[in-house]
């Protein structure tokens, strides 16, 4: 780390610095939007990466926040400069943002690289923006500092308090078995979504947040700020305020980022009962810094690491409830003893000492180490037959005897068979039964979308059947529940076992030995898969040409098998 403030050590300063004919073109076209030479000169160029769009609904208060960003920035003596990228907006974007996640973290990589920007605050919280920004800015390896969304608030309909996602699903169930009119229906729809910011429940956007947070991607205390509290507001001027710092100091990701963060990273998203999806993501984020994170190491981690947040889809509050408690910090301050405390972050401090002090206030939303909401296991891995390379399920979100399960498979080869045939009153299916949806992983889909919660047949739901255990090589939304066993690796248009599965097969799943078994005999698999008609090809033209060709399966975080791995930080030449 360096901080001699010394001008001419600033990556911007190859811009604007030479007295030549391409830096006389640079300085003269800022003059040409109004700025003058005490705007830039000898002042750290920093980058707002904004994410806002009309289309992002959980992003709608990003240009206030740029603005906000924007003046932390100038009060610390840096150049701020806007620059727009792509917005990954969960609720209108098909037929998934995961399709999109590697180019927004291509687009990032990119756009810090050719552009001259000294430091960069990354504006995300919808859940995949968040790793795509951190992707791109670690292989960009320029000092950058995350500012996450926030969550929404607590939703109320009547006297109910809502959570976004986890109670669509509960009242659409009611509603399929009878239980809702159309009035209330409605009304639900009116409240839930009650303010800017990201869902607010511990889906893959809170989740993320508090990964990143704890990774030492962003300032203390940032990671559950409501969108809409003055808090929040202030937390965006403060970190502008530290990203101009991270300039002089030349903060690189590779300066504070290793394997223990990973971990960090890792061990808060199980203590907070957090998103499976934040497996897949941390895979790929360590991926970019060269390091191999695997289930294994997953697994191990889930084993000691207790669930404390009390927050639905598993608990029972929401992200409102767990700032008001102390947040993230005071979680970690009470499980130091499973956290590398020594490393470092983007504030300049350690993680311990970031938490040194943090105190819980609600017992109740985040419990004690005595009284958790799980001892540990939280999310678990499972592997066998169907699942060779491994597959997961949250099992504190999942009817508990559900976890260890024997039933016949009903199959569904794609997401457009499932949805005709799911509520068909002829569907020979039982509560005992296993759905099974293949064609639903990162090539199959393509781009791994969040159909593993599978759902209940209606007929079921009317004799009062609300979980059943559910296969899938999808994702699942992380404000899902159920006994669902996701991410298949390989999935099924990749040649995995689960693309020769049929009805009437018995399928097992044994959670607590973290096993899945498909009772079938070797011959039985070999004579299927001679008559299988192999792994999908790809698409013809376009982006996802290019996705099928590189993208990897689950089990390795769904990068770009050329995007992985270190970046030599290959800086461009200016001519
Ligand atoms: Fe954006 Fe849930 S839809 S965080």
């Amino acid at each position: 780390m360096t901080d001699d403030r010394n001008p001419a050590s600033l990556r911007s300063h190859r811009w604007f610095g030479p007295d030549d004919v391409r830096s006389f073109g640079h300085r003269s076209r800022l003059k040409a939007m109004g700025f003058d030479d005490v705007d830039y000169q000898d002042r750290p160029v920093i980058g707002i990466l904004n994410t806002w769009s009309e289309l992002n609904t959980c992003h709608s208060h990003f240009r206030a926040r740029a603005e906000e960003v924007r003046r932390g920035i100038l009060q610390a003596g840096g150049f701020p400069v806007e620059v727009p990228v792509m917005s990954l907006g969960e609720m209108l974007m098909k037929p998934t943002t995961m399709l999109y996640r590697n180019l927004l973290a291509m687009e990032t990589e990119e756009v810090l690289r050719c552009h001259p920007i000294d430091a960069a605050v990354l504006m995300g919280g919808c859940d995949k923006t968040v790793p795509a920004l951190l992707m791109g800015a670690i292989s960009a390896d320029i000092p950058s500092i995350f500012l996450p969304a926030g969550p929404m608030l607590k939703a109320r309909w009547k006297n109910v308090t809502l959570g976004s996602g986890s109670d669509v699903w509960k009242y659409w169930d009611e509603r399929l078995a009878g239980n809702l009119c159309d009035s209330d229906w409605k009304g639900i729809e009116n409240c839930i979504g009650r303010s800017a910011g990201t869902c607010m429940t511990m889906g893959t956007a809170s989740t993320m947040a508090c990964v990143t947070e704890a990774m030492g991607f962003s300032l203390p205390g940032s990671a559950n700020v409501p969108a809409v509290v003055s808090e929040h507001s202030r937390l965006a001027v403060q970190t502008g305020r530290r990203a101009v710092e991270m300039a002089w100091e030349q903060l690189k990701p590779s300066t504070f980022l290793d394997a223990k963060s990973i971990d960090n990273g890792l061990t808060a998203s199980l203590a907070i009962g957090g998103s499976t999806n934040a497996i897949v993501h941390l895979i790929a984020i360590a991926g970019r810094l060269g390091i191999e994170l695997t289930l294994d190491r997953f697994d191990e981690l889930s084993r000691s690491t207790p669930v404390l947040a009390d927050i639905r889809p598993s608990g029972r509050y929401l992200m409102e409830d767990f700032y008001d408690a102390g947040g993230l910090s005071a979680m970690l301050a009470r499980m130091t003893d499973l956290l590398h405390t020594d490393c470092r972050t983007v504030s300049g401090a350690t993680l311990g000492e970031q938490i040194d002090g943090a105190e819980v206030i609600n017992d109740e939303v985040i419990r004690t180490r005595e009284n958790p909401v799980a001892a540990a296991g939280g999310t678990c891995l499972l592997r066998g037959n169907l699942a060779p390379n491994g597959c997961v399920i949250k099992s504190i979100a999942a009817d508990p005897k559900l976890l260890q399960h024997r039933g016949p498979a009903i199959v569904f080869d794609d997401y457009p068979q499932m949805k005709e045939r799911i509520h068909d009153p002829d569907l020979d299916v039982t509560a005992d039964s296993v759905l099974i949806l293949r064609s639903a992983g990162p090539l199959g889909a393509p781009g791994f979308p969040e159909w593993g919660m599978l759902p209940i047949p209606q007929k079921l739901l009317q004799a009062g059947v609300r979980d059943m255990v559910r296969l899938s090589d999808a994702r699942m939304s992380g404000t899902s529940y159920g006994t669902c066993v996701l991410h298949i690796a390989p999935e099924s248009a990749a040649g995995g076992p689960l693309a020769l599965v049929r009805t009437g097969d018995e399928i097992e799943i044994d959670v607590p030995e973290r096993k899945i078994h498909w009772h079938v005999s070797e011959e039985e698999v070999t004579r299927r898969r001679a008559e299988s008609g192999g792994p999908k090809e790809a698409p013809e033209r376009g982006y996802e040409r290019l996705y099928a060709k590189h993208v990897t399966q689950a089990d390795r975080g769904c990068d770009f098998d050329f995007l992985m791995g270190r970046s030599p930080g290959k800086e461009p030449s200016i001519h």
